[in-house]
C-alpha cells in the first residue's frame, strides 16, 4: 500500500473563492536577540503550496505555532515569518492579533487579491497542545477548506493538524506534506537494498527506538556523534574526557550484540578528533584506543569517515539522521559535512531527517544538497516515520476517501 493511499492532495480539492487554512510548519530557528531567522528553509518549502492556491484563486489563510510559549505569555510572534514571507512572495501578508475570534474573521472576509493572512501563534493558546476541539471549531470557522502541509508537526496530536481537519469535509495534504510522506515512506516500507542508516546527535537515550526499529530493516548502520561514545566505552574502549551516557552502556552493548544476530553491519568510529573541551579551537585526530589523558571525542576522524564513504558508494538507500560531532564547531565539523558529501555524491535514494542535519547539508552548499533524493523538513515527525510509528497528523488526512 502506498504511504498516500487514501489522502487527497490539494490538487484535488476545488479551491476557487473559498477560504483555504493551511497549517505551515513556520517552527524557525531565530536569533535569541533580534528574533531574525536563521533558517529560512521550512518557509521556502511551504512555497509551492501557498503560490498554488493563491493562483487557483483562493482566499488563503495560514497557520503554524513558533516555539513553546508559557502559558499567558505571548512573546512568540510570526510577526518575522509573516515578513520573510512577503519578501519571498511578493504577497501582503496580514497578521491578525489572533488566530481565532473576531481580528482575523474580519481581515479573512476583507482579503484583496495577492493578500494573505497569516494567523497569529496557534499556542499562545493553550489549546491548541491539548488538541481541544472547542478550539478547533473555533479554527474551523475561519475556512471553508483544510490543507495540511505543516510535516514538522505530524508527530503532534494537537488542535490544528487532528481535532481540526476531523471536523473538515474538505481536506488534503500540501505538496510538501506529499513529498515528505512519498519519500520517508518508501525508505521506511520498501528501501533498495543494501540500506544504509546513518545515526549521530548527542543521546543514545533520544535514539533507541529509532535504532530497533533500524536494525530489522537495514543492511548497515553507523554510529556517530556523541551518541557513538557510550558504544565505544561500552566495548571496553577508554573514553577519557569524552561525554557517554553511563546508564546505557549495557543497552549499547545489546544493540551491537542485536546487530551481529541480524547480521547488520554496524560501523563504529574508528578514530576521532579531539580536544580538552568543547570551544577549542584546533582538535587533534587519534585512534579510539588512544584518546590522550583529560581530552574528549568531539567529531570523527578521516578513517572512519572513508569506512562511511565506502558504505555509501555500496548503498542503494540511505537515510541520514544526527550529526557526526561539533559541526557548529569549524574544528570538529569534518565529519558532518564529509557525510552529506558522500551521500550527495552516492546514486542512493537518499533522505537526511530534519534539525541538525538538514541544516549541515544546506550549509555543505547548493551541489551537495542538490544530491540528496529529499531532505526533510521534520525532525521529530521523521523519526517516528522511521521508527514505523502512525503520524496523528497525516493519518486524520487519510480518511479523506
Ligand atoms: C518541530 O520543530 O519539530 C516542529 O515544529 C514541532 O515543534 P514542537 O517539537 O515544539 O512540537
Amino acid at each position: 500500500m502506498s504511504a498516500l493511499a487514501g489522502i487527497k492532495t490539494i490538487k484535488d480539492l476545488e479551491l476557487a473563492n473559498k477560504r483555504v487554512f493551511i497549517r505551515v510548519d513556520f517552527n524557525v530557528p531565530q536569533d535569541k536577540a533580534t528574533k531574525a531567522i536563521t533558517d529560512d528553509a521550512r518557509i521556502r518549502a511551504a512555497l509551492p503550496t501557498i503560490q498554488y492556491a493563491m493562483e487557483q484563486g483562493a482566499r488563503v489563510i495560514l497557520a503554524s505555532h513558533l516555539g513553546r510559549p508559557k502559558p499567558g505569555k505571548r512573546d512568540a510572534t510570526l510577526e518575522p515569518c509573516g515578513k520573510r514571507l512577503a519578501e519571498l512572495t511578493g504577497y501582503e501578508v496580514l497578521l491578525p492579533e489572533d488566530c481565532v475570534g473576531d481580528a482575523p474573521k474580519k481581515l479573512i472576509s476583507e482579503l484583496r487579491a495577492k493578500q494573505i493572512v497569516l494567523l497569529e501563534n496557534l499556542r499562545f493558546h493553550e489549546e491548541e497542545e491539548k488538541n481541544d476541539e472547542g478550539f478547533a471549531r473555533q479554527l474551523a470557522e475561519l475556512c471553508d477548506v483544510y490543507v495540511d502541509d505543516a510535516f514538522g508537526c505530524a508527530h503532534r496530536a494537537h488542535a490544528s493538524v487532528h481535532a481540526l481537519p476531523k471536523l473538515m469535509r474538505e481536506k488534503a495534504c500540501g505538496f510538501l506534506m506529499e513529498k515528505e510522506i512519498d519519500k520517508l515512506g518508501k525508505i521506511v516500507s520498501d528501501p533498495d537494498k543494501p540500506y544504509l542508516a546513518i545515526l549521530g546527535g548527542a543521546k543514545v537515550s533520544d535514539k533507541i527506538a529509532v535504532v530497533e526499529a533500524l536494525l530489522n530493516n537495514v543492511t548497515a548502520l553507523v554510529i556517530g556523534g556523541a551518541m557513538a561514545n557510550t558504544f565505544l566505552k561500552a566495548l571496553g574502549k577508554d573514553t577519557k574526557a569524552s561525554k557517554i551516557e553511563e546508564d546505557k552502556l549495557a543497552l549499547a552493548r545489546t544493540i551491537v550484540e542485536k546487530a551481529a544476530d541480524k547480521k547488520v553491519d554496524l560501523v563504529l568510529p574508528i578514530d576521532v578528533v579531539v580536544a580538552a573541551d568543547i570551544n577549542a579551537t584546533e582538535g587533534k585526530t587519534v585512534s579510539v584506543d588512544e584518546i590522550p589523558d583529560g581530552m574528549m571525542a568531539l567529531d570523527i576522524g578521516p578513517k572512519t569517515l572513508a569506512l562511511i564513504e565506502a558504505q555509501c558508494k555500496k548503498a542503494k538507500s540511505v537515510f541520514w539522521n544526527g550529526p557526526m560531532g561539533l559541526f557548529e564547531n569549524k574544528p570538529f565539523s569534518g565529519g558532518t559535512f564529509g557525510v552529506a558529501k558522500a551521500i550527495a555524491a552516492s546514486k542512493a535514494f537518499s533522505v537526511v531527517g530534519g534539525g541538525d542535519s538538514a541544516a549541515a547539508v544546506k550549509d555543505a552548499g547548493p551541489e551537495v544538497e542538490a544530491g540528496f533524493t529529499h531532505i526533510s523538513t521534520g525532525g521529530g515527525a521523521s523519526l517516528e516515520l522511521v521508527e514505523g510509528r502512525k503520524l496523528p497528523g497525516i493519518e486524520i488526512l487519510r480518511s479523506a476517501q
